[in-house]
Protein backbone atom coordinates (compact mmCIF):
# COMPACT_ATOMS: atom_id res chain seq x y z
CA UNK A 1 0.00 0.00 0.00
CA UNK A 2 1.29 3.02 -1.10
CA UNK A 3 0.02 6.58 0.45
CA UNK A 4 0.57 9.96 -1.07
CA UNK A 5 -0.28 13.22 0.95
CA UNK A 6 -1.70 16.54 -1.25
CA UNK A 7 -2.24 19.84 -0.14
CA UNK A 8 -5.73 19.72 -0.88
CA UNK A 9 -8.62 17.37 -2.27
CA UNK A 10 -8.32 19.12 -5.86
CA UNK A 11 -4.72 18.30 -6.40
CA UNK A 12 -5.32 14.50 -5.00
CA UNK A 13 -8.27 14.39 -7.38
CA UNK A 14 -6.19 15.36 -10.07
CA UNK A 15 -3.06 13.02 -9.80
CA UNK A 16 -6.01 10.14 -9.21
CA UNK A 17 -7.62 11.77 -12.73
CA UNK A 18 -4.07 11.37 -14.70
CA UNK A 19 -3.79 7.82 -13.74
CA UNK A 20 -7.13 7.00 -15.12
CA UNK A 21 -6.44 9.21 -18.38
CA UNK A 22 -3.29 7.75 -18.70
CA UNK A 23 -4.87 4.28 -18.32
CA UNK A 24 -7.09 5.03 -20.89
CA UNK A 25 -5.12 6.00 -23.69
CA UNK A 26 -3.08 2.79 -23.04
CA UNK A 27 -6.37 0.77 -22.70
CA UNK A 28 -9.74 2.16 -24.79
CA UNK A 29 -11.50 -0.73 -22.77
CA UNK A 30 -10.71 0.20 -19.32
CA UNK A 31 -12.86 -1.97 -16.80
CA UNK A 32 -13.08 0.87 -13.94
CA UNK A 33 -14.89 0.50 -10.69
CA UNK A 34 -16.41 3.67 -9.12
CA UNK A 35 -17.91 5.55 -6.23
CA UNK A 36 -20.15 7.36 -5.67
CA UNK A 37 -20.40 10.41 -2.53
CA UNK A 38 -18.86 13.59 -1.99
CA UNK A 39 -15.42 12.28 -2.86
CA UNK A 40 -15.35 11.55 -5.85
CA UNK A 41 -16.89 14.98 -7.29
CA UNK A 42 -13.52 16.64 -8.20
CA UNK A 43 -12.15 13.60 -9.87
CA UNK A 44 -15.24 13.27 -12.31
CA UNK A 45 -14.78 17.06 -13.16
CA UNK A 46 -11.26 16.32 -13.77
CA UNK A 47 -12.00 13.40 -15.93
CA UNK A 48 -15.11 15.51 -18.09
CA UNK A 49 -12.48 18.07 -18.58
CA UNK A 50 -10.08 15.86 -19.85
CA UNK A 51 -12.47 14.09 -22.40
CA UNK A 52 -13.77 18.28 -23.35
CA UNK A 53 -9.85 19.40 -23.39
CA UNK A 54 -8.16 16.33 -25.01
CA UNK A 55 -10.94 14.01 -26.67
CA UNK A 56 -9.96 10.82 -24.48
CA UNK A 57 -13.02 8.38 -25.83
CA UNK A 58 -15.03 6.39 -23.09
CA UNK A 59 -16.87 4.77 -25.76
CA UNK A 60 -15.17 1.34 -25.08
CA UNK A 61 -14.80 1.81 -21.40
CA UNK A 62 -16.94 -0.44 -18.96
CA UNK A 63 -18.02 0.64 -15.77
CA UNK A 64 -19.22 -1.25 -12.54
CA UNK A 65 -20.37 1.13 -9.38
CA UNK A 66 -19.85 0.09 -6.43
CA UNK A 67 -23.59 0.62 -4.71
CA UNK A 68 -26.88 1.52 -5.28
CA UNK A 69 -29.92 1.75 -2.15
CA UNK A 70 -32.25 -0.46 -2.50
CA UNK A 71 -35.91 0.60 -3.34
CA UNK A 72 -34.43 3.95 -5.38
CA UNK A 73 -34.92 4.22 -9.02
CA UNK A 74 -32.42 4.91 -11.43
CA UNK A 75 -34.35 8.18 -12.49
CA UNK A 76 -34.87 9.45 -8.35
CA UNK A 77 -32.69 12.05 -7.68
CA UNK A 78 -31.20 10.50 -4.81
CA UNK A 79 -30.04 7.64 -6.67
CA UNK A 80 -26.88 6.71 -7.57
CA UNK A 81 -27.50 6.34 -10.99
CA UNK A 82 -28.69 9.82 -11.00
CA UNK A 83 -25.16 11.04 -9.20
CA UNK A 84 -22.78 8.88 -12.11
CA UNK A 85 -24.99 10.49 -14.45
CA UNK A 86 -24.96 14.03 -13.16
CA UNK A 87 -21.74 14.28 -12.59
CA UNK A 88 -19.95 11.72 -14.80
CA UNK A 89 -21.94 9.73 -17.63
CA UNK A 90 -23.93 12.66 -19.13
CA UNK A 91 -20.93 14.35 -19.86
CA UNK A 92 -18.88 11.84 -21.64
CA UNK A 93 -19.00 9.62 -24.45
CA UNK A 94 -20.18 6.67 -22.49
CA UNK A 95 -22.73 3.96 -24.04
CA UNK A 96 -25.21 3.42 -21.26
CA UNK A 97 -25.59 -0.37 -21.89
CA UNK A 98 -21.67 -0.22 -20.27
CA UNK A 99 -22.62 1.12 -16.77
CA UNK A 100 -23.51 -1.24 -14.01
CA UNK A 101 -24.60 -1.15 -10.65
CA UNK A 102 -25.48 -3.74 -8.41
CA UNK A 103 -29.03 -4.93 -8.55
CA UNK A 104 -31.39 -7.87 -6.74
CA UNK A 105 -31.43 -9.45 -10.39
CA UNK A 106 -28.05 -9.74 -11.43
CA UNK A 107 -24.60 -11.79 -10.08
CA UNK A 108 -22.63 -8.95 -10.09
CA UNK A 109 -19.41 -10.79 -9.23
CA UNK A 110 -20.21 -13.19 -12.37
CA UNK A 111 -20.81 -9.87 -14.54
CA UNK A 112 -17.78 -8.40 -13.65
CA UNK A 113 -15.50 -11.99 -14.17
CA UNK A 114 -17.39 -12.26 -17.57
CA UNK A 115 -15.56 -8.89 -18.40
CA UNK A 116 -12.23 -9.69 -17.53
CA UNK A 117 -12.60 -8.22 -14.32
CA UNK A 118 -11.77 -4.41 -13.24
CA UNK A 119 -8.51 -2.77 -13.93
CA UNK A 120 -8.83 0.61 -11.53
CA UNK A 121 -11.27 0.11 -8.18
CA UNK A 122 -11.70 4.34 -7.29
CA UNK A 123 -12.97 4.33 -3.59
CA UNK A 124 -13.57 6.60 -1.26
CA UNK A 125 -14.09 5.72 2.66
CA UNK A 126 -16.36 6.10 5.22
CA UNK A 127 -15.34 7.36 8.58
CA UNK A 128 -16.57 4.29 10.37
CA UNK A 129 -13.94 2.60 7.71
CA UNK A 130 -16.65 1.09 4.98
CA UNK A 131 -15.97 0.98 1.45
CA UNK A 132 -18.35 0.42 -0.45
CA UNK A 133 -21.29 -0.28 1.73
CA UNK A 134 -19.27 -3.01 3.50
CA UNK A 135 -20.02 -1.81 7.00
CA UNK A 136 -18.26 -2.95 10.44
CA UNK A 137 -18.90 -6.70 10.45
CA UNK A 138 -18.69 -7.41 7.70
CA UNK A 139 -16.66 -10.56 6.29
CA UNK A 140 -13.26 -10.13 4.32
CA UNK A 141 -14.96 -12.89 1.79
CA UNK A 142 -18.15 -11.20 1.03
CA UNK A 143 -19.65 -10.57 -2.20
CA UNK A 144 -21.79 -8.04 -3.65
CA UNK A 145 -24.92 -8.47 -1.97
CA UNK A 146 -28.08 -6.83 -0.08
CA UNK A 147 -26.23 -4.77 2.78
CA UNK A 148 -28.02 -3.14 6.50
CA UNK A 149 -26.71 0.24 5.93
CA UNK A 150 -24.87 1.02 9.60
CA UNK A 151 -27.06 4.22 11.60
CA UNK A 152 -23.66 6.38 11.40
CA UNK A 153 -23.79 5.55 7.55
CA UNK A 154 -27.61 7.16 7.19
CA UNK A 155 -26.85 9.97 9.43
CA UNK A 156 -24.31 10.89 7.73
CA UNK A 157 -25.79 10.41 4.05
CA UNK A 158 -28.55 12.33 5.36
CA UNK A 159 -26.44 15.02 5.77
CA UNK A 160 -24.33 15.12 2.62
CA UNK A 161 -27.21 14.17 0.36
CA UNK A 162 -31.32 13.87 0.79
CA UNK A 163 -31.96 17.82 2.01
CA UNK A 164 -30.74 16.15 5.31
CA UNK A 165 -34.05 14.27 5.88
CA UNK A 166 -33.06 11.29 7.49
CA UNK A 167 -36.54 9.69 6.55
CA UNK A 168 -35.41 9.87 3.27
CA UNK A 169 -32.45 7.47 3.42
CA UNK A 170 -33.01 3.73 2.46
CA UNK A 171 -31.85 1.21 5.06
CA UNK A 172 -30.68 -0.69 2.61
CA UNK A 173 -28.27 -1.25 -0.10
CA UNK A 174 -26.64 -3.24 -2.75
CA UNK A 175 -23.08 -2.94 -2.52
CA UNK A 176 -19.79 -4.79 -3.47
CA UNK A 177 -18.44 -7.48 -1.60
CA UNK A 178 -15.00 -7.20 0.02
CA UNK A 179 -13.68 -9.84 -1.55
CA UNK A 180 -15.32 -8.67 -4.81
CA UNK A 181 -13.34 -5.13 -4.47
CA UNK A 182 -10.04 -7.17 -3.26
CA UNK A 183 -10.54 -8.71 -6.54
CA UNK A 184 -9.68 -5.41 -9.15
CA UNK A 185 -6.19 -5.16 -10.28
CA UNK A 186 -5.52 -1.74 -9.08
CA UNK A 187 -7.60 0.13 -6.20
CA UNK A 188 -7.21 4.06 -5.50
CA UNK A 189 -8.86 4.79 -1.91
CA UNK A 190 -9.60 9.08 -1.92
CA UNK A 191 -10.39 10.42 1.54
CA UNK A 192 -10.77 14.00 2.11
CA UNK A 193 -11.35 15.81 5.74
CA UNK A 194 -10.44 15.37 9.22
CA UNK A 195 -13.32 12.82 9.54
CA UNK A 196 -11.73 10.37 7.61
CA UNK A 197 -8.37 10.34 9.99
CA UNK A 198 -9.71 8.08 12.37
CA UNK A 199 -10.39 5.56 9.57
CA UNK A 200 -7.03 5.76 7.55
CA UNK A 201 -5.01 5.25 10.98
CA UNK A 202 -6.65 1.99 11.41
CA UNK A 203 -5.40 0.99 7.78
CA UNK A 204 -2.03 2.19 8.38
CA UNK A 205 -1.94 0.61 11.67
CA UNK A 206 -3.14 -2.57 10.84
CA UNK A 207 -1.26 -6.00 10.44
CA UNK A 208 -4.26 -7.92 9.76
CA UNK A 209 -7.95 -7.60 8.51
CA UNK A 210 -10.32 -5.81 11.56
CA UNK A 211 -14.05 -6.57 11.03
CA UNK A 212 -14.53 -3.28 13.14
CA UNK A 213 -12.55 -1.13 9.95
CA UNK A 214 -13.59 -2.75 6.73
CA UNK A 215 -11.34 -0.76 4.56
CA UNK A 216 -8.16 -2.96 6.26
CA UNK A 217 -9.07 -5.77 4.16
CA UNK A 218 -7.11 -3.31 1.43
CA UNK A 219 -3.54 -4.06 3.29
CA UNK A 220 -3.46 -7.71 1.93
CA UNK A 221 -3.79 -6.50 -1.81
CA UNK A 222 -0.46 -6.33 -3.84
CA UNK A 223 -1.56 -2.76 -5.44
CA UNK A 224 -3.00 0.08 -3.58
CA UNK A 225 -2.83 3.85 -3.61
CA UNK A 226 -4.27 5.59 -1.23
CA UNK A 227 -4.88 9.45 -1.71
CA UNK A 228 -5.10 12.19 0.74
CA UNK A 229 -5.78 16.07 1.34
CA UNK A 230 -3.70 17.54 4.49
CA UNK A 231 -6.15 17.71 6.52
CA UNK A 232 -6.68 13.99 7.01
CA UNK A 233 -4.55 13.44 10.08
CA UNK A 234 -2.34 10.03 9.61
CA UNK A 235 -1.32 10.08 13.34
CA UNK A 236 2.48 10.17 12.36
C1 LIG B 1 -20.20 5.26 -2.30
C2 LIG B 1 -19.48 4.38 -1.39
C3 LIG B 1 -19.19 4.81 0.01
C4 LIG B 1 -18.55 6.19 0.11
C5 LIG B 1 -18.30 6.58 1.55
C6 LIG B 1 -17.70 7.97 1.67
O1 LIG B 1 -20.33 4.65 -3.57
O2 LIG B 1 -19.17 3.31 -1.76
O3 LIG B 1 -18.35 3.87 0.61
O4 LIG B 1 -17.34 6.19 -0.62
O5 LIG B 1 -19.50 6.53 2.26
O6 LIG B 1 -18.65 8.92 1.29
P1 LIG B 1 -18.25 10.43 1.06
O7 LIG B 1 -17.39 10.46 -0.14
O8 LIG B 1 -19.55 11.14 0.83
O9 LIG B 1 -17.52 10.88 2.28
Amino acid sequence: MKILVFRNKEEASQYAANIITNKLREKPDLRLGLATGSTPILLYQDLVNDHVQNQTSWSNVITFNLDEYKGLSAHDVDSYHHFMNEHLFSKININDKNTFFPNAKTDYDDLIKQYGGIDIQILGIGRNGHIAFNEPGASEYSKTRLVDLDQDTIQVNANKFFNGDIKKVPTQAFSMGLKTIMEAKQIILLAFGADKSKAIQTILQAQEYNKDCPATVLIKHPNVLVLVDSEVNLGM
